[in-house]
């Protein structure tokens, strides 16, 4: 079975070509940042018009570089949700169109089980069951997961996602967007004893984040020192920001796979990019026995690849759907349908 796969819930133009026995044979990437950039985060209409632009003719990229043709393929993934209404519109779009023309099926695929199933595409993927940790610039979740498709829900952020914070805190620093890899990039610089900034919410029980509140404190630490900032003000905040959040989800990582009794930890989108948050974790399998998980980098934050694989498992379990063009903004992972044997 050969899936085209395509990402167009954001910002980003992702095409991809999953082939079940040669595996992925083309991986896409447009990114619209330079785009968005003078507004400092993403205008959605703008995403949709430049989706409009460079889907297609990446589509026709992908199977010329792939030497697939339009016939050799046996099914299309496209992101159904969650994301932004338009710009997901059309990737839904072409990929009914297309699946409709060529009579093969068309599926929605949820943006974060794409990202979940990313860390499936490394060379030793997770067993089930694991605790998933969710963390991207829309979501920060935990889920714990028994089976491809199974998910429960065990704890979210209840104000903004780790990777929203990461780029609230870039904008402050006078950094570029996505500020995710800017504020890590200067937090290298940083003095690990000049702040302590706070762990939200971890000195009381439960498995929901809060980050919002840190947000505030890193602007409050920010306005309490001379203006304008030294270099070395602006790499020291960024580390301690950085620290906080890190030190915050492996706290909650750690509570989550006490209280399910797994010991496999998935960690999946953007933010798992984050090279201190992997090396904490990484100290924490040691100390700990048990296994953490990751996408390849490349395959972190929003690529066709996942979305491509992710349909070709749910299109090889025989899910379908009809022809009508039904994009989901909002939906909760726990709606999907599981792939259990
Ligand atoms: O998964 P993703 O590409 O898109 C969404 O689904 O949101 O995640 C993007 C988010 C952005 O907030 C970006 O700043 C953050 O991931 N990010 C990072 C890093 N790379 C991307 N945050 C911290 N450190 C990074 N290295
Ligand atoms: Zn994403």
């Amino acid at each position: 079975m050969r899936v085209l796969g395509i990402e167009t819930s954001c910002d980003e133009t992702g095409v991809a070509i999953f082939d079940e026995h040669l595996g992925l044979m083309t991986d896409l990437l447009y990114s619209q940042v330079d785009l968005h950039q003078q507004y400092g985060g993403v205008v959605p209409e703008l995403a949709s018009r430049d989706h409009i632009r460079k889907t297609l003719p990446m589509i026709d990229q992908a199977l010329t570089e792939s030497g697939t043709t339009l016939a050799d393929l046996d099914g299309i993934a496209y992101t159904s949700g969650p994301g932004l209404i338009g710009a997901l519109l059309v990737g839904a779009g072409i990929a009914k169109s297309l699946a409709f023309a060529l009579d093969i099926p068309a599926l929605g695929i949820h943006h974060m089980e794409g990202h979940l199933m990313a860390a499936r595409m490394s060379p030793s993927p997770p067993d089930y069951p694991f605790v998933a940790l969710l963390v991207s610039g829309g979501h920060t979740q935990l889920m714990g997961c028994t089976a491809p498709g199974s998910y429960e829900l065990l704890g979210e952020s209840l104000d903004d996602a780790a990777g929203e914070a990461f780029d609230k805190v870039a904008k402050m620093l006078g950094l570029r967007y996505p500020g995710g890899p800017e504020v890590a990039r200067l937090a290298e610089q940083g003095d690990p004893h000049r702040f302590k900034f706070p762990r939200p919410m971890t000195n009381r029980p439960g498995l929901d984040f809060s980050f919002s509140g840190l947000k505030t404190f890193t602007m409050n630490t920010l306005a309490s020192l001379q203006q304008p900032l030294a270099d070395s003000d602006k790499a020291d905040i960024a580390l301690a920001f950085q620290t906080a959040v890190v030190d915050t989800i492996r706290i909650k990582c750690q509570r989550a796979l006490q209280h399910t009794g797994f010991r496999t930890l998935v960690i999946a989108g953007g933010v798992s990019a984050n090279t201190a948050l992997r090396q904490r974790l990484q100290k924490l399998e040691k100390q700990s026995r048990i296994e953490v998980h990751y996408p390849p980098t490349k395959l972190c934050t929003d690529n066709g690849a996942m979305i491509a694989y992710a349909g070709f498992q749910r299109l090889k379990k025989g899910q379908r759907e009809d022809l009508s063009i039904n994009v989901k903004p909002r939906w909760p992972m726990t709606e999907l349908l599981s792939m259990r044997d």
